[in-house]
């Protein structure tokens, strides 16, 4: 089935139920910050949180212990900062929904592939956006989206990111088209657009992210691990920051594309249609015979009837836990109910360890191409 093809009656039915609930202002209220302050004197409100962050940020990162080129960096950072602050603030030099609307919409038009794994880079630039965003450690407000320390050794080596470089590869030439906007918003503005583009429902998103350095890059190890289970899955969102029932709704993501010898050892899609953003995965988590695959590879489950489909030990443990069982069942029997969740959820995800300061306004709704009618 191709990337286009995918788009079935029922799904844009159902994508339309959940639009409305999604976009009212109450499903955002949550995100919601203040609007941007419009002064009559810019420029000095510019130049004084420039001067006044970026004063604070030498010694925020690095202490007084810093090298001179240490401190060089960490300044540069903090200036970007005083600068993204100031825009939220002042309005000033601030691109509008329009402009990131243009974004999308050329990620979206990059989209289909067909000689590329299922025929759609969606599912990749999914998990692309969701690697930059969940190094986030609340302890310390280390990682998140912010710095897209991605794009960066040692971090874009993580064992965990193998295979990441195609989405960054390909990004990158969206990034040649639109050279003002962040890699963080760019890479997140992906994931957005693919989750949308596949059929799923509208995720309200901001711009704000910027650019940061080498040093910002976080430690090995932030991201789960497929071969583990319950606990671990827990040990790694909940430093995050979520709860049980997020835990399960952002592993619905799993409906889309498939795992990779060459990346992370296993092998195959976890549903029929990797290329559509669906509650399948929940419901074949609980409608088909899963068992051990036998096979050269890491441990991972393959359905009985079929043998086409696999389940990491992860997913599996979303039918073995007592807590996460029933919110995996529930999203098994209502994909507007997981649609609603997951939309708010990797709002959440997508937005960890960016300051909130750096937002200068409330998330967006961007259209679909299909909303839009754009001819493709
Ligand atoms: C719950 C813990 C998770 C584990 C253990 C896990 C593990 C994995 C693994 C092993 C792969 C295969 C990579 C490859 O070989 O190409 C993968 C792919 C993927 N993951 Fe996850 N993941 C988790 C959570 C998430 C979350 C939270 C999201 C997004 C919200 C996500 C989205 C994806 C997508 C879309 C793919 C397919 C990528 C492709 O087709 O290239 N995953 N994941």
């Amino acid at each position: 089935m191709s990337f286009r093809s995918a788009f079935t009656p029922a799904l844009r039915a159902s994508r339309s139920a959940i639009r409305p609930a999604i976009r009212s202002r109450a499903a955002v209220r949550g995100y919601a910050t203040e609007p941007a302050a419009k002064s009559s004197n810019n420029t000095l409100i510019y130049a004084a949180l420039a001067a006044g962050v970026a004063g604070a940020g030498g010694y925020y990162f690095y202490g007084t212990d810093a090298t001179p080129a240490e401190r060089v960096e960490e300044l540069k950072t903090a200036g970007r900062e005083a600068e993204q602050i100031a825009e939220a603030k002042t309005g000033l030099g601030l691109k509008k929904k329009e402009d990131y609307q243009k974004v999308y919409n050329r990620i979206a038009e990059m989209l289909e592939v067909d000689d590329y794994d299922d025929g759609s880079l969606a599912p990749v630039l999914i998990r692309l956006a969701w690697h930059a965003s969940g190094t986030y450690n609340a302890a310390d407000n280390s990682g998140g989206s912010n710095y897209a320390t991605m794009r960066f050794k040692p971090e874009s080596e993580h064992g965990a990111n193998n295979g990441l470089g195609i989405a960054r590869d390909h990004m990158e030439k969206i990034k040649k088209e639109f050279p003002w906007i962040s890699y963080g918003d760019l890479w997140t503005l992906g994931g957005v657009c693919a989750v949308q583009e596949a059929a799923g429902p509208i995720v309200p998103w901001r711009p704000g992210r910027i650019d940061g350095y080498d040093h910002h890059c976080t430690p090995d190890g932030r991201l789960p691990d497929g071969s583990k289970a319950q606990d671990h899955l827990r040990d790694i969102f909940y430093r995050m920051g979520f709860n049980d029932q997020e835990i399960v709704a952002l592993s619905g993501a799993h409906a889309m594309g498939r795992c990779h010898t060459d990346r992370s050892g296993f092998d195959g899609p976890w549903t029929f249609s990797p290329t559509t953003f669906t509650n399948d995965y929940f419901k074949l988590l609980f409608d088909e015979k899963w068992s051990w695959r036998k096979w050269g590879g890491p441990a991972q489950f393959t359905d009985s009837k079929t043998k086409s489909l696999m389940m990491l030990p992860s997913d599996m443990s979303l039918t073995k836990d007592k807590e996460f069982k029933k919110h995996a069942k529930a999203y098994a029997e209502d994909q507007d109910l997981f649609f609603k969740d997951f939309a708010k959820v990797f709002n959440k995800l997508i937005e960890l360890g960016v300051p909130k300061a750096q937002f200068a306004s409330e998330p967006y709704h961007l259209k679909t191409m299909d909303e839009q009618d754009v001819a493709r």
